[in-house]
């Protein structure tokens, strides 16, 4: 069984990557964009190929070692920064790392998925208002507005906010390209189109662009003090992405978002952005346009 995956360095998805390269019959191709970072015990079961999302050249490069068949592909890698950047193709950053590039790696690699493949992105509980995770909501998954946030009429003055909506609305990408997905690809029935929330992980390094004393509660006190049903840890999390690509229950969803609950995934409606179908087909023939696809 060929794996291949995004974000296999650190937090969730190492912890996920550790599980897969122990199965026997898996082997694990990752993309990293610094190869040192894979840790030695996955380094020698894995095979890792360069990988920098931020750069949708290197996408296509990493897509183009990849000889098929495919049988999961797992896009796990993501991003929260603290302010407005941008990506090489000078797309916002955050939208270009952890959607745009996802989106290439999921259509340029779609013609080598096995018939019965399965496609996990990891997307985020904060991508749906009703969640009231803290963070601030996407108010849209408008292609355009998200690569270019000068030109949203609506954009957040305040480059904390932005950057933090930047994320929520990235993650709202992830899960409606799986939906949209699930709908274009109807002459591919054995795949199974999925998207993960891993619930709250404080302990990764997902909170590294925060100021150091914000990176340090994120990764070594709030694993200590936080606590309830939506509130996980990377190995409880990353056993459970792992699961996703290869347990047999999970084998047939079809544009399923599967969200952490008690330590455990549990199929989740969407929130009603997500579940937007005129929205999600123009986020995905703009994505296209964006990384130079037709639709
Ligand atoms: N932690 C949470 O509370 C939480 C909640 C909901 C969803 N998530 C999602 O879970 C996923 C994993 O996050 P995490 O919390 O485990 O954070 P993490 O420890 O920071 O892991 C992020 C991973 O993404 C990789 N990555 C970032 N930018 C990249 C780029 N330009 N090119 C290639 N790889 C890149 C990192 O690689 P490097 O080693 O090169 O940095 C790392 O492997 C993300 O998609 C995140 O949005 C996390």
């Amino acid at each position: 069984m060929h794996i291949v995956m995004t974000g296999a360095t650190s937090g969730i998805g190492r912890e996920a990557a550790l599980r897969l390269a122990a199965m026997p019959d898996v082997r694990l191709t990752i993309g990293a964009r610094s190869p040192d970072a894979v840790p030695p015990l996955l380094a020698d079961k894995a095979t890792v190929l360069p990988l920098d999302l931020a750069d949708l050249d290197s996408a296509r490069a990493f897509a183009d070692e990849l000889a098929g068949p495919v049988d999961a592909l797992i896009g796990n890698a993501g991003i929260q920064l603290t302010r407005p950047m941008q990506s090489v193709q000078g797309y916002e950053l955050t939208f270009a790392t952890n959607h745009l590039a996802h989106y290439l790696l999921l259509r340029l690699l779609e013609p080598v998925l096995a018939p019965d493949a399965r496609v996990v992105l990891t997307a985020s509980g904060v991508h749906d208002p009703a969640m009231k995770t803290g963070m601030p909501a996407p108010r849209h998954a408008r292609a355009e507005w998200l690569a270019h946030p000068e030109r949203d009429l609506q954009r957040d003055p305040s480059p904390g906010t932005a950057g933090r909506r930047a994320y929520a609305s990235s993650k709202l990408c992830n899960l409606m390209t799986v939906l949209e997905a699930a709908r274009r690809w109807a002459d591919r029935p054995g795949l199974s189109l999925m998207a993960f929330d891993p619930g709250f992980v404080p302990g990764t390094g997902l909170a590294r662009a925060y100021p150091a004393p914000l990176a340090w509660m994120f990764r070594r006190v709030l694993p200590l003090v936080v606590r309830g049903r939506g509130v996980s840890r990377a190995p409880i999390s990353g056993a459970a992405l792992a699961a996703l690509a290869t347990a047999p229950q999970y084998g047939s969803g079809r544009g399923v978002y599967w969200s952490m609950d008690n330590r455990v995934p549990i199929d989740r409606t969407p929130s009603s952005l997500a579940q937007d179908r005129a929205a999600a087909a123009a986020l995905w023939d703009d994505s296209a346009t964006m990384v130079g696809l037709a639709a």
